[in-house]
């Protein structure tokens, strides 16, 4: 038999899905695959692309990990030592859990997600917006991510189907829609007012997609911002579901950040709150869709994989429709859902781990909050390189001016010129982070996204490898441009 040439195969490159090909993501991109060559090389990396709190140090909380080792150990429970080890709310919390989950954490569970856990998802959302949550409206997920990816398989039905997304924007929606053959409709966010809205800008784009002849039918906003680290007002908000009800389009509020908030000008406003409080028509009329994960937040359980998605709204067989493709996963991961119920329901006032799981958080939210504002302050005081306050989520995204001679010097080498920028600073620093193309920004601007997650005592290094890399970067390029 004649060997297969590799253009002959079945599966070869030419002949993979388009759309597959289409898909872009950064976060993992250029810059990290040059990152994980250089640790294979034994050399070090500082990775601050990804928004991985553990993966950077972060220690997990001590309760929600004291019920997730009793209920994957269950036997535990029953050898006389565990009272001596573990809190007594974390065992009665897994034993709670236990009861609740039929087979533990090793069985299936029912594909949106085990009934008592969105039942503790429903009474946090009540609590937290003063308005009732319907658990059968509340689907358990593998990360938020993957309730994303259902929403948008839902919605999209062809490549004339656009949803639109902010710009800057986390890489999920632009390669998910471009997977699913959709088409991403960008509305620019404005760096001059950190970030701000301009929804006669976002108007503009809606009417042009339309007058392009695409059916627009949703649109994306992430609050606190990814890259963009603002939080929306309660104003901004209602802009948007007033926005979404007018123009009919299906609203979808990723608020995987809302407990990231470092500034009490803008504190945290749900799109639900804000959408009950407008009363009707909105009530009823507006379809919104809510994400939240343990990825993010003091939890940063981003390994565990726990996301949910509320939906509002939406019409009863759509629901159904959409539960059959949660079907075809059989289950989400079940300690990512115990994970999600832990987050929703923490101990409370009076519980003996009360005090120091409040005093973990409390720390680890004012670390978060000393660190964006190191990164913002020591970004702005350098030529070159202008930085929008972290007010919330977990990135950095400044501005950096690149001299010509630099533009110039990656145009030669074939690269957009923040990524020639973030290859030079992995390479001489080890620092690996993800250029502004990635997320998409204003034409002619550069910049890159770090988070803000290496360890406090790390910073100062960071920082100062940071300054010293960009100083020399500039310097290089700061003669006239080379003929090429
Ligand atoms: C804005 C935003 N949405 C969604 C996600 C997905 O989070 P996960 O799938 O880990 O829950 C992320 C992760 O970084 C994010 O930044």
């Amino acid at each position: 038999m004649p060997a297969v040439s590799s253009s002959d195969k079945v599966l070869s490159y030419e002949k993979v899905a388009e759309s597959v090909k289409r898909a872009q993501y950064a976060v993992r991109g250029e810059i990290y695959l040059a990152a994980s060559e250089r640790i294979k090389k034994g050399e070090k990396v500082i990775f601050t692309n990804v928004g991985n709190p553990h993966g950077l140090g972060q220690k997990p909380l001590t309760f929600p990990r004291q019920v997730m080792a009793l209920l994957t150990a269950p036997f535990l429970l029953d050898d006389p030592r565990t009272a001596t080890m573990f809190p007594a709310d974390a065992i009665t919390r897994a034993k709670t859990y236990l009861a609740n989950i039929k087979g533990g954490v090793g069985a299936y569970s029912d594909s949106v997600g085990n009934p008592y856990i969105r039942d503790e998802v429903a009474q946090f959302i009540q609590a937290r917006d003063g308005h009732a949550a319907d658990p059968e409206r509340i689907f358990l997920t593998n990360g938020a991510s993957e309730a994303v990816r259902t929403l948008l398989r839902t919605l999209i039905r062809g490549h004339m189907d656009g949803v639109m997304v902010p710009v800057p924007q986390y890489p999920l929606y632009s390669a998910s829609i471009a997977l699913y053959d959709g088409c991403f409709v960008g509305y620019e966010l404005d760096e001059s007012t950190g970030w701000g809205l301009d929804l006669v800008k976002t108007k503009a784009s809606l009417d042009a997609a339309r007058a392009r002849g695409l059916c627009v039918r949703g649109l994306v906003f992430i609050n606190p911002g990814n890259p963009t680290g603002q939080c929306l007002s309660r104003a901004d908000v209602e802009a948007l579901v007033r926005f979404c009800f007018d123009n009919r389009l299906v609203l979808m509020a990723d608020e995987v950040y809302q407990e990231n908030v470092y500034r009490s000008r803008h504190p945290f406003t749900s799109a639900k709150k804000v959408m009950c409080e407008l009363g009707e028509p909105y009530t009823s009329g507006l379809e919104l869709v809510s994400f939240h994960t343990v990825s993010k937040g003091v939890y940063g359980e981003c390994g565990l994989r726990g996301g949910y998605m509320e939906m509002c709204n939406f019409d009863p067989r759509t629901v159904e429709e959409i539960y059959k493709i949660c079907s075809i996963n059989l289950s989400p991961n079940v300690p990512g859902q115990v994970a999600v119920g832990l987050m929703c329901n923490p101990p409370r006032r009076g519980d003996p781990s009360f005090d120091s799981f409040m005093a973990e958080k409390a720390e680890l939210l004012a670390s978060l909050k000393r660190r964006a504002r190191l990164l913002t302050d020591a970004f702005n005081s350098l030529e070159g390189v202008s930085c929008q306050e972290t007010e919330g989520a977990l990135y950095s995204f400044p501005q950096i001016t690149l001299p010509p001679a630099a533009v110039a010097a990656a145009r030669a080498a074939g690269k957009a010129p923040d990524v020639f920028y973030c290859l030079a600073l992995l390479s001489e620093t080890g620092l690996s982070t993800v250029p502004g193309s990635g997320f998409g920004q204003a034409e002619g601007t550069f910049h890159f996204r770090t988070t803000i997650l290496p360890a406090e005592a790390d910073m100062g290094e960071v920082v100062e490898l940071f300054k010293r890399f960009h100083k020399g970067f500039v310097q290089r390029y700061s003669g006239p441009v080379a003929k090429l």
